[in-house]
């Protein structure tokens, strides 16, 4: 079979009911990132680039995030909430008409657990069996909420390719309108799906709204494809990926695992993290071998951390750059600062915006840098506000020294050349030299 336009639909245009809240869900964070971003990178990175994201709920908000950070992703409003089939009929022109897809994959904006590897397998699985549906299954412990897949025996004893199904997928029954027996099936559909678009465009009208919650389902034309007898085939996913976030539960769930995999990766990476309490390591950190990471560590942003670091307990560290055997001791807060190697900050110490704290030089508790250049060797131990200074090598500034740096119109700048001794309680007003 050759090679078709695959494009994406991500239905993002839900109200998000049980998150009780004025935001729009597929913009709840998990590690910083919407849940949409996530969707979204797991989709490009599965190779599909054409993607129309279903807005309504909140669609301002949640375009603009796409314009920002998705640029290529393009967006239909669906105006009123009537169901997921009726969300990709909204989408459909935009994907066969405009993108000439041949085959639409489908996914939820609510679930950030999706692999982009079993995305692609379950595209590859679309376009070698020629089936008008593939889609994604799943076995849960506990599927209460999810549609159950029901399969039955095929004539000819040929299976779906699911790992646990003895036969061939003919319908999905939502939670809501299940029977008790249907209620027990355990295979559930995780809500992705590759359609052959020209089979989509045909059921989509087909479908009805005459089932318990009024919706129009897009699970319906799974029926209708199997009654056709066009094919559908499944491809099982780990449990984990089904996760789709309804409610502030469920998303702290996925904020846990996150938090974990992200702890992981580095452990493996060569870093310690001593504990995984509280400890938060975002997705563009980058921290060397041999550092360790202490409890309640938040790292975020495009923080790089050289080797043999130690970062104390309950720092937060955003946008900075820590070099070589640099010491961060507990409770200090950095921001879009530098750390020269084996320079030695804290605890309590708070590090703002262009701090730039030399090699060997020391920040010590209740010191506050901003724009702030502290010279190699130089140390500011105790309770001092250094702003808008240049400060240069082997200078010592004593205990409560201010650099008045505003007198309420403008800032100005502070400089002490090298070896400078600034006695305790000094007042440098600015611009002083
Ligand atoms: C859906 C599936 C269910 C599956 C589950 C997996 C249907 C009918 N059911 O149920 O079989 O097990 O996902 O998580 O599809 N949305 C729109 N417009 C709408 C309605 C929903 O864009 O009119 C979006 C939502 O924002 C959400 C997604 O579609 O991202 C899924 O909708 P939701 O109502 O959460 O479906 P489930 O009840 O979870
Ligand atoms: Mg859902």
């Amino acid at each position: 079979m050759t090679t078709q336009q695959v494009s994406a639909v991500v239905l993002a245009a839900g109200k998000g009911t049980r998150m009780k809240s004025a935001r729009p869900k597929v913009l709840f964070e998990v590690l910083d990132r919407p849940l949409l971003s996530w969707v979204c990178d797991a989709v490009a990175a599965a190779g599909v680039s054409d993607v129309v994201v279903v807005v309504g709920h909140g669609k301002d908000e949640v375009t603009a995030h796409l314009a920002a950070n998705h640029p290529t992703t393009r967006t239909v409003e669906q105006r009123e909430q009537k169901g997921t089939g009726h969300a990709v009929m909204t989408a459909l022109d935009a994907v066969v008409s405009d993108a000439g897809a041949g085959a639409v994959l489908v996914v939820c904006g609510d679930t950030p657990r999706l692999s982009s590897s079993a995305i692609t397998a379950l595209i590859e699985r679309h376009r070698q069996s020629g089936a008008a549906v593939a889609m994604w299954t799943a076995t849960l412990e506990d599927p209460t909420g999810y549609g159950r897949v029901i399969i039955e025996p095929s004539v000819d004893g040929s299976v779906d390719g699911s790992a646990d199904s003895t036969g061939n997928v003919v319908a999905i029954v939502e939670h809501k309108d299940a029977t008790p027996a249907q209620q027990a099936i355990t295979l559930v559909n995780p809500g992705v799906y590759c359609f052959d678009a020209a089979f989509l465009a045909e059921a989509l009208p087909q479908l009805g709204a005459n089932n318990a919650a009024g919706e129009i389902y897009l699970t319906d034309v799974v029926q209708i494809a199997a009654k056709a007898g066009k094919g559908v085939v499944a491809v099982a996913v780990d449990a984990d990926m089904t996760l789709g976030i309804n409610d502030r539960v469920q998303l702290a769930a996925a904020e846990r695992w996150a938090r974990s995999e992200a702890i992981t990766r580095r452990r493996l990476a060569g870093v310690t993290v001593v504990d995984d309490a509280g400890v938060k390591i975002g997705a563009h950190v980058v921290v060397g071998v041999d550092s360790v990471i202490n409890a309640g560590v938040a790292l975020s942003g495009k923080t790089t951390i050289g080797q043999r670091v130690v970062i104390g307990q309950g720092c937060v560290i955003s946008d900075c750059v820590i070099d070589d055997d640099a010491v961060i001791h507990p409770y200090s807060v950095c921001d879009q600062a530098h750390i020269g190697a084996g320079a030695i900050v804290g605890p309590f110490a708070r590090l703002r915006v262009g701090a730039d704290v030399g090699e060997d030089a020391h920040v010590g508790n209740f010191v506050e840098l901003k724009k702030t250049a502290l010279g190699k060797g130089s140390k500011a131990n105790h309770l001092a506000y250094l702003g808008d200074a240049v400060i240069g090598t082997g200078v010592n500034v004593g205990a409560g020294t201010i650099t008045c740096n505003y007198d309420g119109v403008g800032k100005y700048q502070t400089t002490l050349g090298d070896n400078v001794f600034v006695g305790s309680n000094s007042t440098l007003v600015a611009p002083i030299n």
